[in-house]
């Protein structure tokens, strides 16, 4: 007997994760296909975690009070404009589930993220994406000219996951002025702390202004707790209460709690890897632009190769040196910034990429 199941899901694919890498004789391997942070977490982090889990015989505090106050004052906002998840990819998850009726359209640049599509088929919603600009940017005016009477939610990535690209302040404010003021624009800012670009959009300033922004953070990049999994969204209280209503009961740990606390109170030493890995994006991005790459700008903690159809020798490429990177077929490759001896990997592999890339096909 077959088991009955929600129509549209028979050939949807599960979320792919950033492959492992290959070992290689006589080389160290390294990730960089999941754009994580390559350094472990402080001590004074790693310190709070094993105090809490004294006490995971308990269910964690569902209200979250000291970590929601932590996130509430770090950005001078209320407490009631807090809402949490395991991962920012659930409290995308929520935000889609508390707003959308099924056949209602939630739009994303695209690519983008990839669980912006998933999520909206999950929770019976339509997904709608809108092509990047051949820049690898979001095409804001056409994603204004593509919403309906049936958009609902609309997700701008600040910066772009895989591009990089960031959008300006000016741009993105043009852009939600222009759309009407019950669609919840949606700023995902998951790679925040890396984006070092002056005229950038800041998610928080744009929510001051408007109503119908809510922006998206998450513990798991800069602050380096991806396996802790911990997001958060700042929004209008009406949508936070719904927010944390269509929140699954405890799914944000004591672990993770206390682990986002103690990040916060931590910044100033956090920021001391986010400006390692910012340099070093600075450096890759040089040398693979002086490789002859078409590497992309970025403001993130990753780089973009717009390798197109030359995607899948390179990708080869560099497994045949022990690094995994993210391939997309036929469009391009996102490499994480890893630990500088990661990235010099990269840099010995941009050579030989080179001259695959100038290879007539
Ligand atoms: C743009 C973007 N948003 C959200 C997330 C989700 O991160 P997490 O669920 O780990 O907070 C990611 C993760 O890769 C991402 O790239």
């Amino acid at each position: 007997m077959t088991i009955p199941h929600r129509a549209g899901l028979e050939n949807f694919p599960p979320y792919r994760q950033g492959k492992a890498p290959t070992g290689i004789d006589g080389l160290k391997a390294f990730k960089l296909s999941s754009n994580e942070n390559p350094y472990p977490p402080l001590p004074s982090v790693t310190a709070a975690v094993i105090d809490a889990v004294a006490n995971i015989n308990l269910y964690p505090e569902i209200a979250a009070e000291d970590l929601t106050h932590a996130i509430a004052h770090r950005w001078a906002v209320s407490p009631e404009n807090i809402a949490l998840g395991a991962g920012s990819v659930e409290v995308a998850s929520q935000i889609i589930h508390a707003i959308t009726n099924p056949g209602d359209k939630v739009m994303f640049p695209w690519r983008s993220f990839e669980a912006y599509p998933l999520l909206a088929t999950v929770a019976g919603a339509t997904p709608q994406p809108i092509p990047l600009a051949a820049d690898g940017s979001h095409d804001l005016a056409a994603m204004a000219a593509a919403v309906t009477r049936k958009t609902k939610v609309i997700f701008i990535c600040n910066p772009n996951n895989p591009t990089g690209s960031v959008l300006s302040a000016t741009a993105v404010e043009t852009f939600v002025q222009s759309i009407p003021s019950d669609v919840v624009v949606v700023l995902d800012e998951a790679y925040v702390h890396f984006n070092c670009d002056p005229a950038t959009a800041v998610g928080v300033d744009m929510f001051r202004k408007y109503p119908n922004v809510a922006v998206l953070h998450t513990f798991s990049k800069a602050y380096g707790l991806a396996g802790l999994r911990l997001g958060y969204a700042i929004a209008a209280p009406d949508l936070i209460t719904t927010l944390r209503k269509v929140a699954v009961p405890f799914a944000v740990t004591a672990l993770a709690q206390q682990a986002g606390v103690a990040s916060l109170q931590a910044e100033n030493e956090l920021q001391e890897r986010i400006d390692i890995l910012v340099t070093e994006r600075r450096r890759v991005h040089a040398a693979l632009l002086d490789a002859g790459l078409p590497v992309l700008q970025s403001e993130a903690n990753f780089l973009w190769l717009d390798s197109r159809d030359r995607t899948g020798a390179l990708t080869a490429l560099f497994e045949e040196n022990a690094l995994s990177v993210r391939a997309f077929p036929e469009e391009g490759i996102r490499i994480t910034i890893g630990t500088p001896e990661a990235n010099n990997r990269i840099l010995d592999v941009a050579r030989q990429a080179a001259a695959v890339l100038a290879r007539q096909p």
